[in-house]
């Protein structure tokens, strides 16, 4: 099949004076390389298509019979619609899920108000887009405050956990200064972390169950956050298959099947979960585009399932198919 590749690269995205992970949701060249490869082995012919303003007319010219899109987009919380909508508009299928989808999953507020109506476990959260409107919330703490709707822990530091009404002030004035979107307050989840990866349609299945720690074990899962110190500076351990009971891994794994389908996600996701002091989980956020670099989560759990980065491409561009009702050729 001709498959074209839509995606963002970290070199292309604008930079945003004065913060320092403005680009860490998009890709590296690598990881592009990697996904086209991964289709090239599948027999598929690549079509490059990176985003830009002129990106509608580059797939009109090439004609793709489907796209394979990992486009993260730059800015709002329409940024990954952008790309599912223009194929819409072009009436050129797509894999993953759709920009209502997209953008939806962006929003965590929002998200987690259709997973809190679908029965499932969230921590209650306040939105704030003006610090005087902290006054009147009653927070608990230790708090954790972070931007609506970044992804890659984009605006998350240690200093996002906050302990009194100081450092509340001061980290929601840090968000809405830096990342210009609301700042959503949560309670401060102190157990283990965990997140699921998802594949297929009809239905959807999950993979091992993959568990986040410090990577020096000196750091306790109440002090741990998975930041973008931590992140950039690969202090974190992946344990897959997660260290847990059947019945906790059961749990874990219908509440991030469940948010999946209450959202509309198709062929693959990434669901985060984090327990509260008592063990009880709460879903996090869900990443409808989850990364899919060597080192992404989802490879990991793909990998601990027993299944090459190939046969990854392939499971999401066979679902997709599927779905669609095309024939992989
Ligand atoms: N309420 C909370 N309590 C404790 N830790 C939290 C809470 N919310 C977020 N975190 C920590 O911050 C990390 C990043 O938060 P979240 O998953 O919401 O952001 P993200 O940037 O969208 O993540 P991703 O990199 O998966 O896209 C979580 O993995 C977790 O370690
Ligand atoms: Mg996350």
């Amino acid at each position: 099949m001709r498959i074209g590749l839509t995606y963002n690269l970290k070199s292309d995205v604008p930079v945003v004076a004065g913060v320092e992970d403005w680009s860490a949701e998009c890709e590296e060249r690598a990881t592009v390389e990697l996904i086209a490869g991964a289709l090239a082995h599948l027999g598929h012919t690549v079509i490059d298509l990176p985003y830009g303003r002129d990106l509608a007319l580059r797939i009109a010219a090439a004609q793709p019979e489907i796209v394979f899109n990992i486009a993260e987009g730059w800015f709002g919380r329409n940024r990954e619609s952008l790309v599912p909508a223009v194929l819409e508009l072009l009436d050129v299928p797509y894999s993953g899920s759709d920009a209502l989808t997209l953008g939806l999953a962006l929003d965590k507020y929002l998200a987690k108000t259709v997973v809190a109506a679908a029965g499932l476990p969230v921590v209650a959260s306040h939105l704030v887009s003006n610090p005087a409107q902290l006054a009147a919330l009653s927070i608990d703490f230790p708090a954790f405050v972070k931007p609506n709707y970044e992804g890659s822990s984009k605006g998350i530091r240690g200093a996002s956990r906050v302990n009194n009404r100081e450092e509340l002030a001061e980290r929601v004035g840090w968000v809405l200064a830096n990342y210009r979107q609301p700042a959503l307050i949560e309670p401060f989840l102190s157990g283990r972390e965990f997140s699921i990866g998802i594949l297929g349609n009809d239905p959807p299945v999950a993979l091992p169950v993959l568990e986040v720690v410090d990577a020096q074990s000196s750091v306790t899962s109440e002090q741990f956050v998975y930041s973008f110190e931590t992140k950039s500076g690969n202090l974190e351990r992946l344990l897959c298959p997660a260290p847990l009971e059947e019945e906790e891994k059961n749990r874990l794994t219908e509440i991030a099947v469940r948010a999946h389908t209450a959202l509309g996600c198709r062929d693959f996701s990434r669901v985060d979960i984090r327990l509260d002091d008592k063990g009880e989980p709460f879903f996090l956020e869900i990443n409808p585009l989850p990364g899919l670099s060597a080192q992404s989560l989802l490879t990991v759990q793909a990998k601990a399932a027993g299944l090459s980065y190939d046969r990854l491409i392939a499971a999401i561009l066979g679902s997709a198919c599927r779905r669609l009702g095309i024939n992989v050729a």
